[in-house]
């Protein structure tokens, strides 16, 4: 294997809740390759999204170092951190949200490309299209807002707006999480075929292990904080070490109940 495009060591977040110390990421270390799908499953609560911010610079760690392709990026600013997002896109569980709910979706993916220097004035309109179509979208759904469109179709624009900037690393938190179950089968299926044409890398986090094993080249299993398991995916769905992630599979796999005595 070549140079990780992210590598985490150590990382560690507390919260104080009222007197108690809330370990959220407790020493997580990990790495993700060039173009491999990592997904990060867990209960809620287990510091999952914490997590996710740390590795998106959305938010601070008490310790711990942040690395893309080599380079320390933990306390990046100003125009480090602009390179780092150039890099590095992410997208969330409420798409709706993620928008600003004035702006055309169009508009905000605009925004994202010329904040990059991306596309000229004249090469803008095919540019947002361009992103729209890669994710299943028409143009027509530019000209929408936020709010005027499907959470789907939504969850895909967010999509659209990240890779319009072609990131090496995309980082999915919970993205299908609030959408229905034959919604959530086709942004899954889409990602795998942008992961494909884009050749980036995807860090899935989901509590839903049965969405996550089908998808991910590698899994990190979470609990209060600590990764707890590693390793390629089938590899830790055929034989979990790990008593969490037993329990994880189990509810997955349901041992079959004898049946009733005579
Ligand atoms: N800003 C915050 N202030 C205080 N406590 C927080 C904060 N953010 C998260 N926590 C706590 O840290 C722990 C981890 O939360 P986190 O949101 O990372 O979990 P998660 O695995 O993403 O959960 P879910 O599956 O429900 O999204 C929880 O106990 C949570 O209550
Ligand atoms: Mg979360």
């Amino acid at each position: 294997m070549g140079e990780p495009i992210l590598e985490c060591r150590d990382l560690r977040v507390t919260f104080r809740k009222g007197n108690r110390l809330i370990k959220a990421v407790d020493g997580v270390s990990f790495g993700v390759e060039p173009g491999e799908c990592y997904g990060l499953v867990g209960g809620s609560g287990c510091g999952k999204s914490t997590l996710a911010r740390l590795v998106t610079r959305l938010r601070d760690a008490d310790s711990g170092t942040v690395w893309l392709e080599g380079r320390d990026v933990t306390g990046v600013t100003g125009r480090g951190l602009r390179a780092f997002y150039r890099k590095v896109q992410m997208v969330f569980q409420d798409p709706v949200a993620s928008f600003d709910p004035r702006k055309k979706i169009g508009q905000s993916i605009a925004e994202v490309l010329r904040n990059f220097g991306l596309a000229e004035r004249t090469a803008l309109r095919a540019a947002i299209n361009g992103a729209l179509e890669m994710v299943g979208l028409s143009p027509e759904h530019g000209e929408r807002l936020p709010g005027q469109v499907s959470g789907g179709q939504c969850q895909r624009a967010a999509l659209a707006r990240a890779v319009a900037v072609r990131p090496r690393l995309l980082i999915c938190d919970e993205v299908t999480s609030a959408l229905d179950v034959s919604v959530q089968a086709q942004i899954v299926s889409l990602l795998r075929r942008l992961q494909g044409e884009l050749n980036m890398a995807i860090i899935f986090i989901s509590h839903d292990l049965s969405l996550v094993r089908c998808f991910t080249t590698r899994l990190g299993v979470m609990l209060d904080g600590k990764i707890v398991e590693t390793g390629p995916a089938a590899e830790v769905v055929s034989t979990p070490k790990h008593e969490h992630t037993k329990l994880l599979l189990s509810s997955l796999f349901p041992v079959p109940r004898s049946a009733p005595g005579p």
